[in-house]
Order: structure tokens, then sequence, then C-alpha cells
């Protein structure tokens, strides 16, 4: 058999695009609760009130990184639609959802608990039945035997600690997260072993991700020197709180390809790649890379650290690297080459490769090449926690949902994976496909663009009563676990 006995094959999702009742039971507003719907063409519209009480709506771009205008204040508009305020509802549909997971012969179930359930303006203040919610939660899995895996912040950032703070630009920031950290790590100890600290930690830059209201470069690099801290201190954390709790990092994985074999596109391709290789580099190294010392000193931009920072990040390295795989890109020099679409960094188009829908490209062995670099570079267990195709999806009159493509990516995909396990010696812990049951889409807010195996009855325009119906690729993704992978 190629993969471990205990591989953990499962699926994902995230509380703000999964789990709705945005401000159900005590939970807070967060900053992804005033961002509006998009759509391939139309970037998703973040809503704010400015200093002198005028509501407006200012442009995010598909991926995310769009600033909203100085001194304003994220605000929930009563005459808009905002896709993730009900998503598709896991919040009342839980005990059905994870009985789907069970059929599908889940191992492990990737999601994350949202800060504003638990602390509902970021700070010291505890709200009881948000604790309550995910110790449900927990126990369901356990009861099927399912292992949670938690990311503990998944994009959401308090909205109070934007408004107040400037997000991740504060300091303070990091203490009000420590002790969010410490109440779940001590609440939930004994239910939750594996965990991650800040999910795709390399494209946090819109101010929904960081809560920052300019983010300029200096701004984004001193934010991002506290997340760096942030993650290391609640590895340390979590580790004396449960010695047995596994955590990890997790980063959004595309390999950059350059266009030509000339030096300066070669060139351009490392420097594109140190974008991610930089936050695995501190969190699995402990230390900045030189490239980045250097470029911060190149720009101008020195970082206030505080006295024992460096110790910091050397004694918070991870156990683990979490990534999501979607597609690959290339960088070159070339002005003429058109530019992809595709999940938050955009490179140039690959004249080899075919796209999705949304413009993704699509590429396969981009998953083993991601999987030998980084385990080369690393050494450490990998773990898959988001792949996947998102598409439209069509429910025939039968009521049959034919997702041939879904199950097509997903094979490739899996079959990628595994080749680097049996021909490069990679060692991977897991799998879970993005998206298991379907959810609001990050980047658009659509609908539209599923990724399940499970279809949710919801659109758009916010109708549909959110029955649950299994696709094709349910049936085809509980043979893949049976087998552990060997059918495919
Ligand atoms: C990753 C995020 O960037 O990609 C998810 O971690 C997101 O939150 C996923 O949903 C897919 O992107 P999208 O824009 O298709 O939802």
């Amino acid at each position: 058999m190629t993969l471990r006995t205990n591989f953990l094959w499962g699926g994902a999702s995230a509380a703000h695009q999964y789990e709705g009742a945005y401000l159900e039971d005590g939970k807070g507003l967060c900053t992804f609760d005033a961002l509006g719907g998009g759509s391939y063409t139309e970037p998703r519209q973040v809503t704010y009130m400015d200093e002198k009480g005028q509501v407006g709506a200012a442009a995010v771009d598909s991926s995310m990184t769009g600033p909203v205008p100085k001194l304003t204040r994220g605000y929930v508009d009563p005459n808009r639609y905002y896709p993730s305020h009900e998503a598709t509802d896991f919040y009342h549909h839980w005990k059905e959802d994870i009985a789907l997971m069970a059929q599908m012969g889940f191992k492990c179930y990737r999601m994350s608990i949202a800060w504003t359930r638990i602390c509902p303006k970021g700070t010291e203040e505890i709200n009881e039945a948000g604790l309550a919610f995910y110790d449900q939660i927990f126990d369901e899995l356990r009861k099927y035997g399912i292992e949670p895996v938690v990311t503990l912040n998944h994009f959401d950032m308090p909205m109070y600690l934007a408004d107040h703070w400037d997000g991740w630009l504060s300091r303070k920031v990091v203490d009000y997260f420590l002790f969010f950290c410490e109440t779940v790590f001590k609440r939930y100890r004994g239910k939750v072993k594996y965990w991650m600290t800040f999910n795709e930690i390399n494209v946090l830059s819109s101010w929904c991700q960081t809560g920052v209201h300019e983010n300029n470069e200096a701004n984004l690099a001193q934010a991002h020197h506290h997340i760096l801290i942030a993650s290391a201190k609640a590895v340390q954390l979590g580790h004396h709180i449960d010695p047995h709790n596994q955590i990890g990092m997790m980063v959004s994985y595309t390999p950059c390809y350059p266009l030509t074999c000339k030096p300066e596109d070669v060139l351009e391709a490392i420097q594109f790649n140190r974008q991610k290789e930089f936050y695995m580099d501190v969190q699995v190294r402990g230390y900045y890379p030189e490239y980045r010392c250097k470029e911060l000193e190149r720009k101008h931009i020195s970082i206030a650290m505080a006295k024992d920072d460096l110790a910091i990040l050397k004694a918070g390295t991870v156990d683990f690297i979490g990534f999501s795989y979607y597609m690959s890109t290339v960088a070159g020099t070339d002005p003429n080459v058109k530019k992809t679409q595709g999940n938050q960094f955009l490179g140039l188009k690959n004249p080899y490769l075919e796209t999705s829908d949304w413009g993704w490209t699509v590429d396969p062995l981009g998953l083993r090449i991601a999987l030998i670099q980084m385990y080369e570079r690393y050494h450490l267990p990998l773990f898959v926690v988001e792949n996947g195709l998102g598409a439209k999806d069509t429910v025939e009159e039968s009521g049959a949902i034919n997702d041939d493509y879904r199950i097509a990516y997903l094979r490739s995909h899996i079959q990628a994976l595994k080749d680097a396990v049996r021909l490069d010696g990679v060692d991977v812990m897991g799998y879970t496909p993005w998206g298991c049951i379907d959810i609001v889409s990050a980047g658009t807010g659509e609908m539209a663009k599923r990724y399940g195996l499970v279809y949710v009855d919801k659109h758009d325009d916010g109708s549909g009563d959110l029955s649950r119906h299994p696709k094709k690729s349910f049936r085809w993704y509980q043979q893949v676990i049976r087998t552990n992978g060997e059918e495919l």
C-alpha cells in the first residue's frame, strides 16, 4: 500500500464560509461579515462607515488585496446581501453534515473556530455558547472516529479589533489572539490534537484578513511580523497545555515555473516562490531568511521587534506543514504574456495547461512538484489541507449531480500525491479536499463556484432550502478512502 495506514483522509472548510449564524448565540462581528458577494468578473465589495457616518462600499479585487479607505469602520448594511451571513448553515446542520462525512469514511475533518464565536470582540471576554457549540462538534466527530483538524485563524478578524486596534498592525492583538488560543487549547484538551495556526499565512493582505486599514508594504510587514510572533507563541502554548498536540502552519502553495530557460525568467520564478517560502522559513526554521532581511533593507522598511522576538520565533517552530494546492503559476520578464486568474498570487498564463471555469490553472503534476519542493527543503510531514475544483454543478431532472469533472480533478491530484510518496519518498500525513460540503467561495462570495462532494441547495441570490444531496463524487470518494487511495 502506498499511503500510511493512518493516512488522514477527510475534507476541509472554514467557519466564515460554512457556518452562517453570523450573529447567533452571542457571536460578534468579524470583518468578513461586511464583505458582499462578487463574481468571476465583478470584485467583492466591503461595506464601511466613514468618520462622518457615511456608508459606502469599496471594491476588493478577486484576490482580496484591495484596501478600504482610510479611517473607516466595517459596517453591515441592512440593505445589502452578504453571502456568508447564512452561508450553508453548518451551524444548524452540523449533525446531518457530520453524518455525511462519516458516510464518506472521513478519518479527519479540517475546520476553523470562529474567533468571534468564542471572544465576540476578540478581546478577553468569553462567550460560553460559542465554546459549547464547538464542544458538540468535536464530540459528534469523535462519535464517528473522525479526528478534528482545527485552524485557529482562517482569515477572520474580529471587527472590534480591526476598528479599534487596526488589526494585526497592533502588538496588542497578539495578546488577544493568545488569549483566544489559550481558551480553546484548554477547553478542547483531549478532544483536538491537530491544530494549524494561520490559514494561508502568506496571502494575508486585505483589510478583511488583517484588519489593517492602510495596507501598504511597511504596515503589512509589521502586521505579518506580529502574526508570525502570534503563531510561534501559539505553538509553544499549545505544546505546553498538551504535549500531545501536533501544531502546524498553513501556507498557500502555488509553485511557480520560469516562463523560459532565460536566466532572468528563472530568477523571477525564484523571487516569486519566496513569497511563500519566507513564511515557511520562519515557521519551520525559526528565523527571518537573509533574502527577506535584504529586501526589507532595500525598501527601507524597518520592523519594530520586541527584545525577545527572535527567541520566540526560534522556539515556536511547527510540527508539520499544512498547505493548500489548487494550481501552479508562471513568472517571467516578457511583458506581452497574459496574466492568469487564480488563487491569491497571480502570475503568467501557462500555455501548456488548461484552466478551470474561473481561470485557475489545472496542474496535477504541480502537486507532486510542490510536495517535493517542500519536503526536500524542510523535511517535515506535509498535509494537503486544501485541494479541489471550483465548478458549476447541474442538478439533473432525476436529482443526480454528475460531477465527473470534479472526480477527474481529484483523481489526478491524488495520483500525483501518491507518486510523490511512492517515487520521491515524501512523508504525507493526509488529504482534505476543500469545501467538501458546498460552501461560499472566499474569493468571489459565490455559491455558483462549488467544490463539494455534497451539494447544498443554496444560490447566489440567497434562495434555496439548504437541503444536502450527495454528488457522484461522494460515492467515488467513499471508495478512495475505503481502499486507502488504492482505487482511484
Ligand atoms: C483558499 C482559502 O485560498 O482557497 C479558502 O483558504 C478558499 O478560504 C479557497 O475558499 C478557494 O478559493 P475560492 O475563492 O474559490 O473560494
